[in-house]
C-alpha cells in the first residue's frame, strides 16, 4: 500500500461542479480520481447477480494502491448522489462474499467533498461517510462543503479547500 490517496468522484456529469472542485482540490493533492460515472456499478443485490461489474476491481484497485479515499459528491436532494449511493451499498458485497478486500480497508482513511448550490449543507449530511468508515474500521479525516458562486469558486471556499488539503498529508 502506497502513501497516496484517490478521490472518488460520484457526480453524475464527468466535467461539473463536482470535478471543477476535485480539479481545485488536486492542484494542492495530486491524487489520483477514479470518476464513478464512468463506471459499470449496479446496484446492490442480495443474490449478488452484478458480481462481474466494476465494483470489485475498482474497490481491489483502491485496497491495493492507496491509504486514504475521499469520497467527493454532488448534493442531490440533501443527499449524496444516487451514483455515490449505490457505490457505497455495494460495500455490503465485502462484507459477505468478498471479505478479504473489506478487511484491507481497516485502517485506510476516509474523507469527503460535498458540492452543493447552496452554501448550506443540510444537517449531519456527513453521517453515513463518517459511521460508514468507524463501521469498517477507516479513519474518518473530516469533511468540506463547496459550492460556486457566479460560476466561480468562492474565496472563503478556496481558504476551506487549503485547510481540507491539509489534513489529508
Ligand atoms: C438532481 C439534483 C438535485 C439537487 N439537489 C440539491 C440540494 O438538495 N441542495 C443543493 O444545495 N443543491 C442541489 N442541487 C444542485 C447541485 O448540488 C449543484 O448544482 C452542484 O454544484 C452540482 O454538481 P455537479 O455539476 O457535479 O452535478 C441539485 C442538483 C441536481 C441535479
Amino acid at each position: 500500500m502506497t502513501e497516496s490517496g484517490v478521490i472518488l468522484q460520484g457526480s453524475s456529469r464527468s466535467d461539473g461542479n463536482t470535478s471543477r472542485i476535485v480539479e481545485h482540490l488536486n492542484q494542492r493533492l495530486a491524487f489520483d480520481v477514479i470518476d464513478l460515472a464512468k463506471k459499470n456499478i449496479g446496484h446492490f443485490d442480495y443474490e449478488f447477480r452484478n458480481r462481474g461489474d466494476d465494483f470489485l476491481p475498482t474497490m481491489m484497485l483502491i485496497v491495493e494502491n492507496y491509504r486514504t479515499i475521499v469520497f467527493a459528491t454532488p448534493v442531490y436532494w440533501y443527499s449524496m448522489s444516487g451514483i455515490m449511493k449505490a457505490f457505497f451499498d455495494r460495500i455490503t458485497d465485502l462484507l459477505r462474499t468478498e471479505r478479504e478486500v473489506g478487511r484491507k480497508l481497516r485502517g485506510m482513511n476516509m474523507a469527503m467533498i460535498s458540492c452543493g448550490s447552496d452554501s448550506n449543507l443540510p444537517e449531519r449530511f456527513e453521517l453515513p461517510f463518517a459511521e460508514s468508515a468507524g463501521y469498517l474500521g477507516m479513519n474518518y479525516l473530516g469533511d468540506v462543503h463547496t459550492w460556486f458562486e457566479n460560476d466561480q469558486i468562492p474565496v472563503e471556499v478556496i481558504a476551506e479547500l487549503d485547510r481540507f488539503a491539509d489534513e489529508m498529508v
